[in-house]
């Protein structure tokens, strides 16, 4: 996955919106058994969207959203099943995190899956707090001060 892929950052309304949206119900609700009216955030128009794509098609996607002057929380993390373990995931976190810095953004928070908890550790995300459950799956909190 080293190649074809283009990152791109979008907002709600942009013609790739609909494939993210589409994209995050497969990989991240259906799976949950989930309908797609639960996809989308109530904080979603104020949130950063990356979305790693071919042409029109969405292959990935990372969100994030400001919480204040500092940082904000990661959210809705997903690549295409056929494309896992390729190395996108890595790409669109790093790039989302070049994005933060250059807007002055220190301070990265998420609500990791638990068996995504080692994804993030390789990217220098570090758990913090207690275990818990959203979404009916075992879940921690973690974080990273961006360099
Ligand atoms: C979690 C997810 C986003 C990771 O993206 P990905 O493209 O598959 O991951 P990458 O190939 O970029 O992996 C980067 C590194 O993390 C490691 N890694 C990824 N998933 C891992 C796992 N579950 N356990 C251990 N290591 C893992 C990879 O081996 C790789 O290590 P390396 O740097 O030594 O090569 C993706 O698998 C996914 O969409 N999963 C389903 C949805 C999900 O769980 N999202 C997260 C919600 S919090």
């Amino acid at each position: 996955m080293k190649t074809g892929a283009t990152f791109t950052f979008i907002q709600p309304g942009h013609p790739l919106y609909a494939g993210e949206l589409e994209l995050r119900f497969r990989v991240l609700r259906e799976p949950l058994g989930h309908t797609r009216d639960d996809v989308a955030f109530p904080f979603e128009a104020d949130s950063l969207h990356l979305v790693a794509h071919h042409e029109e098609v969405v292959l990935g996607c990372v969100l994030f959203n400001p919480e204040d002057a500092h940082g904000g929380r990661l959210f809705q993390m997903a690549v295409a099943p056929h494309l896992q373990g390729q190395g996108l995931g890595a790409r669109l976190v790093r790039t989302l995190e070049v994005e933060l810095a250059r807007r002055g953004l220190t301070h990265v928070h998420l609500h990791a899956r638990a068996p995504a908890v080692p994804f993030y550790e390789r990217l220098g995300y570090a758990v913090f707090g207690d275990p818990y459950t959203e979404v009916g799956i075992p879940h921690r909190d973690m974080r990273k001060t961006l360099g």
